[in-house]
């Protein structure tokens, strides 16, 4: 085991404690929590502007966005989604009653590969969830033509995909609904948090009723609803966060163009990325270890680990292998390739705003170390 201070694949990104206690003091006055306060009215608009979407619902979280998105347009039946993804993306399925059915991903974007959807396509089916992964934009034009088609909805689980662009719009525009994470390990935190994007006032309307119990009124209740609502702590973190987080992205993006300057020719490693006409976040540094490596991922894990820096495994194991789900027909081995390959072969590299040019070249020096190519370190260091 390293001495050496322990580096995780992320941290989360905070104001300064001071700029955060005049928030509090705002909330401690008006005795304001929850329930779409100020800060909430306010998170909300500020969001939509600096995304370029038009409506923003502030959820509690991803997850209970995602099953609210679902609630919200009716899905039932069937829905085509990604094995390749966190497990909240399928469960949201489960939790409305809904069986996922998976489909392959692309061995490019590691994205639910639109090729293949149409063979998933049955009577049943009534949607698809795609997951902009590791916040690298779907195939959204190939997705949208499909769904038009079959008149199936589309609703992206954009967890990862804060301030994504793509030709020059935001990301989050596609589809019927887009769900977004702030959790505390994400690109833009507010603790714990979430974001429906919505494109007209109706959908967010009816988003805004399922969120709060279903109440359209003191004596309404039109939905069975959830408790789905953003607190006033959340939205005000949210709101500092929002002037801070251009830097962090900025910063990120140092990060990884020097990892990708770094570990440019080792034998057997793959960056994945970037994305042609995109604006990225940088949420991620997947990196793919295939068979011409000296170590297998596991190994290269397990080595990383040893001397203190924590890699992970984005996304193994594949929820289709998860046991609520490993029984559906969807989701033998033989159905999802890709998945396979790219679960057994990724592993993320810390990045996140705090990490310093030291901690990337320890990083990378560990592994050159296990592809037994390590450069002089002269060379290393004058990066
Ligand atoms: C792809 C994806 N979907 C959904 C979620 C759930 O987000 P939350 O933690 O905000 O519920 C995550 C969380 O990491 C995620 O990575």
């Amino acid at each position: 085991m390293s001495a050496a201070k322990p580096i995780y694949v992320t941290q989360p990104d905070l104001p300064p404690l001071q700029e955060f206690l005049p928030y509090l003091e705002q909330i401690w006055d008006s005795k304001v929590l929850t329930n779409g306060g100020p800060f909430h009215r306010r998170l909300e608009a500020a969001l939509g502007e600096h995304l370029g979407v038009p409506h923003v619902a502030l959820m509690t979280n991803a997850t209970i966005g995602l099953v609210t998105a679902l609630q919200s347009l009716r899905v039932t039946g069937e829905v085509i989604t990604t094995p390749y993804s966190f497990v909240a993306t399928a469960h949201s399925l489960l939790w409305n009653g809904i069986k996922p059915v998976f489909v392959d991903i692309d061995p490019l974007t590691l994205n639910l590969d639109p090729a293949r959807i149409e063979a998933a396509i049955t009577p049943h089916t009534t949607a698809i969830l795609p997951v902009h992964c590791y916040g690298n934009p779907c195939d959204t034009a190939a997705i949208q033509k499909i769904a038009d088609h079959y008149n199936l909805k589309v609703i992206y689980d954009a967890a990862h995909a804060f301030g994504v662009e793509q030709h020059g719009r935001s990301v989050l525009g596609h589809g019927d609904l887009s769900v977004l994470s702030f959790h505390a390990t994400k690109v833009f935190n507010t603790f714990e948090g979430g974001a429906i994007v919505c494109p007209d006032a109706r959908s967010k309307q009816r988003i805004d009723h399922l969120k709060n119990f279903g109440f359209v009124d003191e004596v309404t209740v039109v939905a069975p609803g959830i408790n789905g609502k953003m607190s006033e702590f959340n939205a005000a973190l949210g709101l500092l966060q929002l002037q801070r987080v251009e830097q962090a992205v900025a910063r990120r993006r140092e990060i990884d163009a020097m990892y990708r300057r770094l570990l440019a020719g080792i034998d057997g490693l793959r960056c994945l990325g970037p994305l042609a006409d995109t604006v990225s976040n940088h949420a991620y540094f997947p990196l793919l270890v295939d068979a011409a490596f000296a170590l297998t991922r596991d190994a290269l894990y397990e080595h990383l680990r040893c001397h203190g820096v924590h890699g992970r495994r984005y996304f193994y194991p594949l929820i289709s292998d998860f046991p609520m789900y490993r029984g559906l027909p969807s989701a033998a081995a033989a159905n999802l390739p890709v998945a396979h390959a790219a679960a057994a072969q990724v592993i993320c590299l810390p990045i996140y705003p705090a990490l310093t040019d030291d901690d990337v070249r320890r990083t990378v020096a560990l592994v050159e170390a296990a592809a037994c190519r390590r450069t002089t370190a002269s060379a290393l260091f004058a990066t």
